[in-house]
């Protein structure tokens, strides 16, 4: 029997995930904003055999000068441009329910997992920057448990519109002038809290029955919602037993729904600094944080544990006592931040952020190729993820080196595999097709 293999995604966040990437001598900020460099980037990550890649957005930021976050395109556009060139890789692209309407969604999902051969997944996230609604000409942000509950209606009226035109209604008969068969084809007629939507989608059912369904939620809310309808979830778990406990909670949960624990990958974030030697990739790992500038690191402490680190002096110690505790607020990791700095006895300000600033809540890892692939597979195999979503500190090199030494450490164990097996993004993850009695009598 084969051994079990793990799945992998690469997020990227271009220059880097961490937060002092573009300052890094190797790295090519003003390169990692052409079409040109991302295109190389997913290529490499195609030979590599990840099974995709993942756009994250938020916007409505604020624009800093020191920080690389300004310029971010829409994932949608790029991914219809990156699927023109790749054959197997999958694509996630993140979209909001809560400033979108479902037929847009919808139809924009449907065009590319047609287009790209069926490698398109939708990341459903439903706005962690509250600033977003100023964008939208709303005075606030949706509260946490409605937004939630729109994005339910959102998603079960997106999935009939992908089913309202079967694959199978295209008859497309020259000889007999018959095109479409109509019985084949399923009016939507929703009048639902939120949406009223009349009519169909002008597109079959898609070469995947329809795009995967990623999801990123952690609160009561998500996992919920998860359970009814992710097919991959995204987390940001630090240790082993908490990693364990989300993977059987959600797993659990998904009975409930008539679906099998099999149905719904998860894969939490790792953020990898990888070297031939351990002391090397410990360098690697301080030298980066060095680029750091105070300020920067400052204004991040700030923006995540909702506290005013603004004037402090960076070498003061981190203040341990007073957190904000408002979990429904999915802006800020400050439980996590706070278990880390007492797991790890970080003392200073300038401790705290050099620690987070890369792996933004995500679990880090840094050493030999063999010591990340023995992290990888002890969760892989102990029942916390069924894979990873990478999260490279810079690019180009930082990725590179992660493709280069610890993907085949991975494969040389069997845990990764050395072809791909199929060719749509559901092949990858060893997800089923479903089928147009699964979707309309699940949204019933
Ligand atoms: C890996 C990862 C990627 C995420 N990407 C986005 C994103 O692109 N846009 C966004 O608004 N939220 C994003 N989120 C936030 C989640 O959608 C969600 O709001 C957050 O995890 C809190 O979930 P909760 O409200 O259920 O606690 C991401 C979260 C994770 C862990």
């Amino acid at each position: 029997m084969t051994k079990k293999q793990m799945k992998l995604g690469a997020f990227f966040m271009l220059p880097g995930h961490h937060l002092a990437a573009w300052r890094y001598p190797s790295a090519q900020p003003a390169e990692a904003l052409t079409f040109d460099f991302i295109k190389e980037q997913v290529q490499l990550a195609e030979q590599a055999k990840l099974d995709m890649v993942f756009f994250a957005d938020v916007f409505g930021q604020d624009i800093k000068e020191n920080v690389a976050a300004v310029v971010k395109y829409d994932p949608i556009v790029l991914i219809s441009a990156l699927q023109a060139v790749t054959k197997k890789i999958g694509f996630v692209s993140t979209l909001t329910t809560t400033y979108n309407e479902p037929f847009h969604v919808a139809r924009k999902f449907a065009s590319i997992d047609h287009i790209s051969g069926g490698r398109a997944a939708w990341n459903i996230v439903t706005s962690a920057n509250p600033k977003e609604s100023t964008l939208f000409g709303k005075d606030t942000h949706l509260e946490h448990a409605r937004r939630y509950e729109r994005a339910e209606e959102f998603v079960d009226v997106v999935k009939k519109l992908w089913f309202s035109v079967e694959e199978k209604a295209l008859v497309i008969d020259k000889e007999s002038g018959k095109f479409l068969d109509k019985t084949r084809t399923h009016r939507v007629e929703h009048e639902g809290e939120w949406f009223k939507v009349n009519g169909h989608l002008d597109q079959p059912s898609t070469p995947q029955g329809h795009p995967v369904l990623v999801q990123a939620g952690s609160s009561e809310a998500g996992k919920e919602f998860a359970a009814k309808s992710a097919e991959v979830i995204f987390t940001a778990w630090q240790t082993l037993e908490a990693g364990q406990e989300f993977y059987n909670d959600v797993k659990g949960r998904l009975s409930k729904y008539g679906r099998s624990a099999d149905d719904l990958k998860i894969m939490p974030g790792v953020f990898i600094t990888v070297a031939k030697t351990e002391e090397e990739a410990k360098e690697k790992q301080a030298y980066l944080s060095s680029f750091i500038l105070p300020q920067v690191g400052l204004e991040y402490l700030s923006t995540v544990t909702g506290q005013d680190f603004s004037g402090k002096n960076i070498d003061d110690p981190f203040p341990r006592e007073v957190y904000n505790d408002d979990s429904s607020d999915p802006n800020i990791r400050f439980n996590i931040i706070r278990d880390l700095a007492e797991r790890e006895n970080l003392q200073s300000i300038r401790e705290v952020y050099q620690r987070v600033a890369g792996a933004r809540g995500h679990r880090e890892i840094v050493g030999t190729p063999e010591q990340i692939a023995d992290q990888l597979e002890e969760w892989f195999v102990g029942g916390a993820a069924d894979g990873f979503n990478i999260m490279p500190p810079h690019f180009p090199e930082g990725f590179k080196d992660i493709l280069e030494l610890v993907i085949p450490e991975l494969q040389r164990r069997g845990l990764f595999r050395t072809e791909y097996e199929g060719s749509t993004l559901r092949d990858h993850l060893g997800l089923n097709v479903p089928t147009v009695e699964d979707v309309l009598n699940l949204v019933k």
